[in-house]
């Protein structure tokens, strides 16, 4: 359980991409304005602020899950995976990344951010996941500008890479 420090805002310490973070938040502070204002991950998008969208979408210890949904009070202890941990290493992308912009995935790219962090889990998970199940997967999501095509095209061909003869290990390798 968080500690609450004398001006009623409670420390919360979680591991963001691999590395400890830490901040005070008030007890009703959202984990996007967290992770954005008080820790500067900026990655992470804010579109509805109700759930709908998807643009907030991190992984919370291994699960997709909307930032904008979660109390920071929440995270406390978790595994937080960002848009700032796709990348394997500085300069490079990870394959599921490539592979949007192969296929020109994104335009404004609002919702990129999330929608990388869905299919990274589909695809960390099944790596034979289906046209369907990426389907499924970005039914939680609005794009206003691709028209689904392309990130279809950059998804399914991530699919393919990885669970290709010699497999090239998880989206985020
Ligand atoms: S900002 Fe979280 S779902 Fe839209
Ligand atoms: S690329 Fe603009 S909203 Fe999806």
């Amino acid at each position: 359980m968080p500690r609450l420090t004398s001006d009623r805002r409670h420390r919360v310490a979680f591991k963001l991409n691999g590395r400890p973070a830490e901040g005070l938040a008030e007890p009703r502070m959202l984990l996007t304005d967290f992770l954005r204002h008080v820790l500067g991950a900026t990655g992470t998008h804010v579109g509805c602020e109700h759930g709908v969208c998807g643009a907030c979408t991190i992984q919370i210890d291994g699960l997709p899950a909307r930032a904008c949904l979660t109390l920071a009070v929440q995270a406390d202890g978790a595994e937080i995976r960002t848009v700032e941990g796709l990348a394997p290493a500085p300069g490079r992308l990870s394959i599921l990344q490539e592979s949007f912009r192969t296929h020109h995935g994104l335009q404004c790219g609002f919702c990129t951010a999330g929608i990388l962090m869905s299919l990274d889990e589909l695809l960390t998970r099944r790596p034979d996941a289906s046209e369907e199940d990426i389907r499924h997967q970005l039914s939680g999501h609005l794009c206003r500008c691709t028209g689904y095509g392309p990130i279809m095209k950059a998804a399914l061909e991530a699919a393919r890479r990885l669970r290709g003869p010699a497999g090239e290990g998880a989206p985020h390798a």
